[in-house]
């Protein structure tokens, strides 16, 4: 099995998918950690009580970006991390850390990629009148949200949707996609 961290930021409901996901022997992937760049993030103790080890590395008690990088890059490496999951990790990557992980780091984005890279994706989707939307996972790479698709779902959008209804209504495509995604991944990693 493909050793995997998960990086969140936040509440952790994709992490979560993927942890359960990974429950099954027969999943090519084990969750054996979960970093978050904020101390108080939902999350952490979601992992913990799914029996994953969980470490926040506080990006503020950092003086540079690089700085917290090196922290988080020897906290994957002393794990003999092979493939790194974002969930809702919301720090941009600098190309350090993206090209010692390339091939090796995947993200979720609440968005058909390649629209509407960066934040305020549900929002942006209606504003611009579309009929649907959806989310991808897709490979980190130096550009923001701008890595190789691996797969997508899509959800037709409402005319009584707002923003918050429209990521109410993503979430658990997200909660289905990431883990056949990652699947696919470590599959592919493991031949
Ligand atoms: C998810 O909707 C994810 O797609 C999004 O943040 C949410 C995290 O929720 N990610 C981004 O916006 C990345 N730019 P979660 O912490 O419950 O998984």
């Amino acid at each position: 099995r493909v050793k995997t961290a998960v990086l969140i930021s936040g509440r952790g409901s994709n992490m979560v998918a993927l942890v359960t996901a990974a429950q099954d022997p027969n999943y090519p992937a084990d969750i054996a950690l979960v970093i978050s760049n904020r101390p108080k993030a939902k999350g952490l103790g979601r992992a913990q009580e799914l029996g994953v080890t969980a470490i926040s590395i506080d990006h503020k008690a950092y003086a540079t970006r690089e700085a917290f990088e090196a922290e988080l890059d020897k906290a994957l490496s002393d794990a003999k991390i092979e493939l790194i999951c974002c969930a809702g990790f919301m720090r941009v990557l600098t190309p350090w850390f993206i090209n010692r992980w390339e091939g090796r780091i995947i993200n979720i984005h609440p968005s058909l990629l390649p629209k509407y890279k960066g934040l305020n994706t549900h929002a942006r989707a209606l504003d611009a009148g579309d009929r649907e939307h959806g989310c991808s996972v897709h490979w980190v790479s130096a550009e923001l949200d701008g890595g190789a698709v691996i797969k997508q779902m899509s959800i037709p959008i409402d005319h009584r949707d707002t923003a918050e209804s429209l990521a109410d209504r993503l979430l658990p495509l997200e909660l289905a996609l990431y883990p056949k995604a990652l699947a696919q991944v470590a599959r592919d990693i493991k031949n």
